[in-house]
């Protein structure tokens, strides 16, 4: 039978639906996020949508927030990541570039993010995958992605959230996939945050795209925490454990705790919960005026250890009775487990956590670790017995010893280096950038990666915890003008063998009065 206009149409149509249903599932050719060495723990760090939606955003207030995150004791506990929302902070101008709003941000969006970077600190960006930001204020990347990567990479980004608003038309999988490409062609390393809300379903192909993605709606409205849609979002990310793990996280928005309306039990659950979850620990409350009670919650490096863990496990729901979880499923790297008891009821509850629960055989010898009272009990040979009250939490690290070390929890003095050679002759300069781990262990020594600019030499030294990169600048042969390279380290994860991280920092060089005069690179 000849085949009709009509069948050959519905036959491409349907060739055509069927391309973009695989393509959908597999739109990873080519590089894999994961392999970018980038967020292998969950990121950590503070983020102003919970807290303060558009307003007030702008220089003075994220400059206020990297104070108060260095001086809370956060930056300690290893939250790096810090910068605008959607803070009305670029605009596109007549031929197409962004450029920043210097209004609201008069140090430039580069400028902030040296600010940032001297503080030790890492910055984050944000934009949208559409036409516009949510509140239109702000433009998107549609056909811009390749300029606007570049441009974010100029302004020194370490992480790019991107929004999914005013995107009529589009594929989710295929509109992060080409800003994937165009992350990587901009050749910084930048944590990739996908922000579609769970639309297009990214826990199916997110690990291949980028190193977050949003699994649900907003946890709130701006400066309202909202706890029952918090519970609701916890009921959705819970059920995509199997997505998560090094490098790629399931994202279920930035956390509500110590925000205004949240008692002390809804904070330490909470807060336990995202870090049962593998969440990025991204704060979103206002850290200026934090109770001490918050302060601890969030700086409490034996639940922090739980999520920074570097197997990457996500937990999960393994037992109910009642409104009473047990969470279990978050194998950790020293072979010990988390364990967590949530009391979503109204009275106080009374719970056995049996060793099979959490993947111990039954009379296996354990001892128990509660993360919030620091305390050791056991050996306990037929489980332990907890108490729990309402909205509270009982969070747990089970093991065959009573030795219970934290994995490492990286922070550094400074992120950029910024060195300034005068006068006609050659100089040698120097620089230095320290990390130290706030975990039980030393690390193994960082490996600075080839490929350094011929007028830089990084020698990597210990003293403890900490590890110095000396930065070795000789001008030797280098004309007047501004230089610029990018180190990056990686280090040894003790158990896995895997990166633990990957770490980098910009080296600043600005040549003035030399004889030979002209621009460089
Ligand atoms: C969306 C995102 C939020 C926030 C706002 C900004 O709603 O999900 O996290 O970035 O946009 O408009």
């Amino acid at each position: 039978m000849r085949k009709g206009p009509l069948t050959i149409l519905s036959i491409l149509i349907a060739i055509l639906f069927s391309t973009h249903y695989w393509w959908a599932q597999h739109p990873a050719s080519g590089i894999h996020a994961a392999d970018d060495g980038l967020a292998l723990t969950p990121p950590m760090g503070w983020y102003p949508w919970n807290e303060f939606g558009q307003e007030p955003q702008n220089e003075k207030l994220i400059k206020e927030m990297v104070g108060a995150l260095v001086s809370s004791g956060l930056k300690e506990a290893g939250y790096t990541y810090i910068g605008p929302d959607e803070g009305i902070c670029f605009f596109r101008n007549s031929s197409g570039k962004l450029t920043p709003n210097l209004e609201r941000y008069p140090s430039g969006l580069r400028g902030l993010g040296d600010y940032v970077h001297r503080k030790g600190l890492k910055y984050a960006l944000y934009t949208d995958a559409g036409t516009h930001t949510c509140s239109k204020a702000m433009p998107g990347t549609k056909g811009h992605e390749y300029e606007d990567m570049a441009a974010f990479a100029a302004w020194r980004a370490d992480y790019l959230k991107v929004d999914w608003c005013n995107t009529q038309g589009q594929d989710v999988a295929r509109t992060y996939a080409t800003l994937r490409d165009a992350l990587h062609a901009a050749g910084r390393p930048i944590v990739f945050s996908l922000c579609s809300w769970g639309e297009g379903e990214p826990w199916k192909w997110g690990a291949s795209v980028g190193n977050l993605w949003r699994t649900t709606g907003d946890i709130c409205s701006p400066g309202k925490a909202d706890w029952d849609n918090a519970m609701k979002i916890v009921a959705a990310n819970e059920k995509l454990y199997e997505a998560a793990g090094a490098g790629h996280w399931n994202d279920p928005d930035m956390m509500i705790a110590g925000m205004d309306g949240l008692g002390e039990a809804q904070n330490r659950s909470f807060f336990s919960l995202w870090c049962m979850m593998a969440a990025p620990l991204m704060a979103g409350n206002d850290l200026r005026k934090m109770t001490p009670s918050t302060v601890e919650i969030l700086t409490n490096l034996e639940a922090i250890g739980i999520n920074q863990d570097p197997l990457g496990f996500q937990g999960r729901i393994v037992r109910r009775e009642g409104q009473v979880e047990i969470w279990a499923g978050k194998r950790l790297f020293d072979g010990s487990q988390a364990a967590l008891v949530f009391n979503q009821g109204a009275t106080p509850s009374h719970v056995h956590v049996a060793w099979s629960d959490i993947g111990f055989a039954e009379s296996t010898a354990l001892y128990v670790r509660n993360l919030w009272t620091h305390q050791t009990t056991g050996p306990h040979n037929d489980g332990i017995t907890v108490a729990v009250a309402p909205n509270d939490i009982a969070f747990l690290r089970i093991s065959r010893t009573s030795d219970f070390p934290v994995p490492p929890i990286i922070v550094a003095d400074t992120y950029l280096v910024s060195l300034r050679a005068t006068g006609p002759s050659a100089q040698k300069l120097e620089g230095t950038v320290t990390v130290k781990t706030n975990g039980s262990d030393e690390l193994p020594l960082w490996k600075v990666q080839p490929g350094l600019p011929s007028w830089l030499s990084v020698a990597v030294t210990r003293r403890g915890k900490s590890q110095i990169l000396t930065n070795t600048v000789s001008t030797e042969g280098l004309r007047q003008g501004l230089y610029h390279a990018l180190v990056r380290a990686d280090n040894t994860e003790p158990v896995s063998g895997k990166p633990m991280s990957a770490l980098y920092y910009d080296v600043d060089l600005e040549i003035v009065g030399s004889s030979s005069g002209g621009a460089a690179n």
